[in-house]
């Protein structure tokens, strides 16, 4: 069950649609707000569309946000042969580590162009992923559903601020939907393309909206109380109603 956000998901259906300059919007707000719930309920009213969801705080490196898309395309029945076809060519070798105790200049040499071969070949690969989502997606636009942003650590982060978003945003037919405790900034010349929304608590009208949602008549009337006493945060009202309607309670 999903409880509003009216305002956040008219902006996403405007976004979506294309009427919109920006086909990005970003969802900042604290833990247990609700932004995996706000992006797991536009997967669910988009289902009829080329979705993606990537859950970054899962992802340690830019290969395997790639490789996450580009399976959830297969699924989709979007056609990756050329992209899997270079990812095999680039191999799966790492990215080489510096260990402070090795440095010598030869390692040195070595993990700098090991690690430059590697940003090339993510560029090469993201435009190659990029470009098959674009040729799959004749009339319908493509959605691509990122989540934790905050949970991803540089490099990881810099290469989604300065790679990945910039070449989603110009392929014109992806709408990125990113949520994070904070979201990143973007360079000027993207910025124009993306709009960053606050979740804010729930007010007291919607917590009394929820308690009519999930049922609990003898709850119904008390939102503000509930409200009073989770001061409208998402994760901890429904703690509290799910507590309420497993309780024996005694009458
Ligand atoms: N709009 C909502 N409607 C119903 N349940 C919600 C809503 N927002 C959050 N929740 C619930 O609150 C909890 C925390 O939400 P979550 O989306 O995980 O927060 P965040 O991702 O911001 O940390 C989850 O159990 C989620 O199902
Ligand atoms: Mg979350």
């Amino acid at each position: 069950m999903h409880v509003d956000r009216v305002q956040q998901l008219d902006e996403a259906a405007r976004a979506v649609g294309g009427s919109e300059p920006h086909r990005a919007l970003f969802f900042e707000g604290q833990e247990g707000i609700g932004k995996t719930a706000l992006l797991t309920e536009l997967h669910r009213r988009h289902s009829d569309t080329t979705i993606f969801y990537v859950d970054l705080g899962d992802m340690f490196s830019e290969s395997d946000v790639l490789g996450a898309v580009a399976r959830q395309a297969s699924r989709q029945g979007v056609r990756m042969d050329s992209f899997r076809a270079l990812r095999q060519r680039y191999g799966e070798a790492p990215s080489v580590v510096f260990n402070h105790a090795e440095i010598k200049k030869a390692n040195v040499d070595l993990a700098l162009n090991v690690n430059s071969n590697r940003r090339m070949q993510n560029d090469a690969l993201t435009d190659e992923l990029v470009a098959a989502l674009g040729e799959s997606a004749h009339s319908s636009r493509i959605i691509m559903l990122l989540d934790s942003f905050e949970k991803c650590q540089a490099p990881l982060s810099d290469w989604i601020r300065r790679d990945l978003l910039p070449e989603l945003l110009t392929s014109g037919r992806v709408g990125v939907f990113l949520a994070g405790r904070s979201v990143p900034s973007l360079q000027p010349q993207h910025s124009g393309l993306t709009r960053t929304l606050a979740l804010p608590p729930f007010d007291p009208s919607i917590v009394e909206e929820w308690i009519a949602l999930s049922g609990i008549e003898a709850l119904k009337g008390l939102g503000h109380v509930i409200w009073g006493g989770t001061g409208g945060l998402p994760s901890m009202i429904k703690e509290f109603l799910s507590n309420y309607s497993t309780a024996e309670w005694p009458s």
